[in-house]
């Protein structure tokens, strides 16, 4: 068991009912914020329905009543393979926002990764909850003067690993955003440069808002992160070539996303990129995996297909904003109770017991055609 006792109460009961609390509560046009996507949200869509295209092939008389689903990643210890995702504007949802998060992390045994574009600072985080605010991410944009002193920042405050987003280089065409007239207040993701007064988040964040800045390199990027020993790895790698461009850059893991499908619409299923870079990873680096995760046995899944570890952004953010630390606490504790479930109903022992052979392509077999003609 997680090593807490969650607080479960009608509005927190399951994690489709921690959603509805959670929009509840929200503006019409915060919840068009979170749950919205970019484009005709094609890609949104088709990150829910891939996992609907893989079913379990399940096993009996094997595996364990109690797995093991412990695991690590880059030396920092997990009580199950989830991680928090750099989601911002944190503030929106509670007012405590991403330390409410790690703070629920600390007690579930697993770890933030905290956002640059949050509503407090990365070392308040980290104060919050030494313990799991543990990897902290960038955007590679703006003055590399301003990149390099946020290095030190990272590495001053103790985190041990940094996550480089790099499928921002604008920012997404965000339809409801734009319906709804969405003026994102700056106090929400300005936490990182409250001191610095607008003129400094626009020269840093300018190209996500005015395309005011260069979209960097691979090559540029690798220059400055050989700048730090700390452990790096990019965030939004859709391809076998990225992922293989940011291998040769030297990350130390591969994170498979397509930001929840909040940035190039028409893109596929990030379920689908994964499988293609698992194939020419081989192993050699750990695997992280996000968008479109919304329960237990998702996160067991995209295991089984080749993620080591599994991010969620709305899924903590729908507790954030349905409880604060509570409603994130009891987000934690569902996924690892469902995933324990699932792992012991397929007869699996462990996580390190899934692979392709747990699963089963579904499509339109002869036998439910068979029964459609029927009815
Ligand atoms: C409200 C919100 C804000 C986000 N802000 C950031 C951010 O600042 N940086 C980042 O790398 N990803 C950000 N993301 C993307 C998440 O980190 C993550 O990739 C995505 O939510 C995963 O998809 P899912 O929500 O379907 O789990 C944000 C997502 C949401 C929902």
């Amino acid at each position: 068991m997680v090593a807490f006792k969650s607080v479960s109460t009608p509005e927190l009961a399951t994690l489709s009912q921690i959603r509805r609390t959670a929009l509840s509560r929200l503006s019409p046009e915060v919840a068009d914020f979170l749950e919205g996507g970019a484009g005709d949200e094609t890609t949104l869509a088709a990150n829910r329905s891939a996992f609907a295209r893989w079913g379990f092939r399940q096993r009996v008389m094997s595996g364990l009543a109690t797995p093991d689903i412990s695991t690590a990643l880059l030396g920092i210890d997990l009580a199950m393979p989830v991680l928090t995702s750099p989601f911002g504007a944190d503030g929106l949802f509670h007012p405590e926002g991403q330390k409410a998060v790690a703070r629920a992390n600390l007690n579930a045994g697993i770890a933030s990764i905290v956002p640059e574009a949050g509503t407090h600072a990365l070392e308040d985080v980290a104060e919050a909850a030494p313990k799991a605010a543990r990897i902290a991410q960038l955007h590679p944009m703006g003055p590399e003067a301003n990149f390099r002193h946020m290095l030190h920042r990272i590495e001053d405050a103790g985190y041990e690993a940094i996550c480089l987003t790099v499928d921002c280089p604008t920012g997404g065409w965000r339809e409801r955003v734009l319906r709804n007239a969405f003026d994102l207040d700056a106090r929400y993701v300005n936490g990182n440069y409250r001191n610095d007064g607008e003129t400094k988040l626009i020269e840093v964040f300018g190209q996500l808002f005015e395309r005011c800045a260069t979209v960097w390199s691979w090559e540029r990027l690798a220059g400055l992160m050989n700048e730090t020993a700390l452990p790096w790895f990019a965030k939004g790698i859709m391809t076998p070539e990225d992922a293989l461009a940011s291998e040769a850059a030297g990350a130390s893991a591969v994170y498979v996303s397509n930001h929840g499908g909040r940035q190039l619409d028409g893109v596929p299923a990030a379920l689908d990129a994964l499988i293609e870079v698992r194939e020419v990873i081989e192993g050699r680096l750990p695997i992280l995996f996000d968008s479109g995760v919304r329960r237990g046995a998702d996160v067991v899944k995209a295991l089984a297909l080749g993620a080591d570890v599994v991010v969620i952004g709305r899924l903590a953010a729908y507790g954030l904003a349905a409880g604060g630390q509570a409603g994130v606490e009891r987000v934690h504790s569902l996924l690892y109770d469902e995933i324990r479930t699932v792992l012991t109903l397929l007869g699996r022992g462990g996580v390190d017991e899934l692979g392709p052979d747990s699963l089963v392509r579904l499509g339109a077999s002869a036998v439910s055609e068979a029964l459609l003609t029927a009815h």
